[in-house]
């Protein structure tokens, strides 16, 4: 995406980028206005401040008390008012914005944005801001299609740097099926934290592996474990929004991979060894996060064992898998290897086990947690880790995996900073910009 020039006002927590943003909410003339009261009432949930800012064709449609009571602040709609412009209120509006966005953007307002209109509240506040502006476009099909919409799409986008967010497909208002939706409200929230979230992982690309692996010992059975895959997948949808591209090689799991990440499904160590190999040939980093099992049942059986099979007394021969992340490791120094992040999951001296897991596996860097602890660990939305690297150990305190995941990607953010540095040295960052925490006893 292209970056819109703005004021800078200090770097945004990735981890919950909308909290504390100025966000104006430019509602223009459609039917799908109304949902504009749902976008407004999940951004202020989401710890945003929002301002709105209505046309008068919009006020035909929801009345501006529904906006004043939803984020309670005066609604912006008259650019001649007496009291609303007594300080030129719709610069100082489009001043503060960190972001603004125009849902619905009806054919209308993106027809007069695209001429530089600037004779109403929301397209005077939309010309004068210099924060990204955030387009949801919603209309009749044929007038989405029509190519003079297409070009003036075309246009903010090019020249004025706006970004879009849908329209989506589906039944619209006026009765033709395409192309026209307004954008859901949740998804306009999620365009929203990416334009507002660092994207200091452009042009890196990662790849992430997640899940448990399921070893087969017949057509219905299985050696496995309890690894769900939410701390994967919560890396794999933080390292997308801060602007990486993202493989993310998927064990069998009950998650939906995030929208835009490129997924392999595997099943067992065999096909993620395969899939790794693929996706790590111009890997920049790649995230060992999977729960890979250490041993495969000897033999897989083609037909499903019967009870009567294997006798009363019955034992599964296993042989070791390969150490994946320890291969990847052993070809440090013959090539350009990627940043390798392992994960340890430990129950006892935690810290100790992710040293000697950072030495043998030539790591750049361990995530160790205890996963016997609660609230960490397997199938839980929170974990409490720490980072573990040559420099010593971080704790990071318990949190959603999202929040734990970008914390992560901090630290990888910050060794790959001190590598490219002309002294900086590999697996060493000079800081990560958080402070230390003391080591958490295992
Ligand atoms: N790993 C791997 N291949 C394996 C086993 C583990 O790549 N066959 C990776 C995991 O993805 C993780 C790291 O190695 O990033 C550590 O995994 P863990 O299960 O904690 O440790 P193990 O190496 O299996 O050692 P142990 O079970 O003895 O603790």
């Amino acid at each position: 995406m292209n970056e819109a020039p703005r004021r800078d006002r200090g770097p945004r927590d990735p981890a919950s980028p909308l909290v504390g943003a100025n966000i104006v909410v430019a509602v223009t003339g459609g039917i799908a206005a109304y949902k504009a009261a749902e976008l407004v009432r999940l951004l202020d949930k989401a710890g945003a401040h929002v301002e709105v800012a209505m046309t008068a064709r919009a006020q035909k449609f929801i009345g501006a008390m529904t906006f004043q009571a939803l984020t309670r602040r005066p609604v912006f709609t008259d650019l001649f008012s007496l009291t609303e412009e007594a300080e030129i209120g719709h610069i100082q509006v489009a001043d503060r914005a960190d972001l603004v966005i125009v849902a619905p953007a009806t054919a209308n307002a993106i027809s007069r944005l695209a001429a530089g209109r600037a004779n109403d509240a929301v397209s005077a506040i939309v010309l004068a801001t210099r924060a990204p502006v955030l387009l949801a476009p919603s209309m009749n099909v044929n007038m989405w299609n029509h190519p003079l919409t297409a070009s003036n799409v075309r246009k903010l986008v090019d020249v004025a740097r706006y970004r879009v967010v849908g329209p989506g497909d589906g039944f619209l208002a006026c009765r033709w099926t395409g192309p026209g939706r307004l954008a859901e409200p949740a998804d306009i929230v999620e365009a929203a934290a990416h334009v507002l979230s660092p994207q200091d992982l452009t042009g890196t690309r990662i790849v992430v592996t997640a899940g448990p692996t399921y070893e087969p010992i017949d057509p219905v059975r299985f050696v496995g474990n309890r690894s769900s895959g939410k701390m994967g997948v919560a890396i794999a949808a933080a390292a997308q929004r801060r602007g990486a591209t993202v493989t993310l090689i998927l064990g069998p799991s009950a998650l939906t991979p995030p929208v835009g990440v490129a997924t392999m499904s595997v099943e067992n160590t065999a096909q993620l060894q395969w899939a790794l190999a693929d996706a790590t040939k111009d890997a920049d980093v790649v995230v060992m996060t999977a729960a890979v099992a250490d041993y495969r049942p000897a033999k897989e059986e083609k037909q499903k064992l019967k009870r009567g099979d294997l006798g009363p007394k019955a034992t599964v021969d296993l042989v070791a898998n390969p150490d994946l992340l320890a291969e990847l490791g052993k070809k440090r120094g013959t090539k350009k290897t990627p940043l390798l992040v392992g994960f340890a999951a430990e129950t006892d001296d935690v810290i100790g086990n992710a040293q000697k897991k950072l030495a043998t596996k030539k790591c750049d860097l361990v995530v160790a947690n205890n996963v016997a602890e609660a609230g960490a660990g397997f199938a839980v939305d929170t974990n409490h880790v720490t980072l573990v690297d040559t420099s010593g150990a971080e704790d990071v305190p318990t949190g959603t995996k999202y929040t734990v995941a970008h914390r992560i990607l901090d630290r990888v953010v910050a060794i790959r900073k001190a590598a490219s540095q002309p002294t900086g040295r590999r697996g060493k960052p000079a800081t990560s910009g958080k402070p230390k925490g003391r080591p958490r006893p295992s």
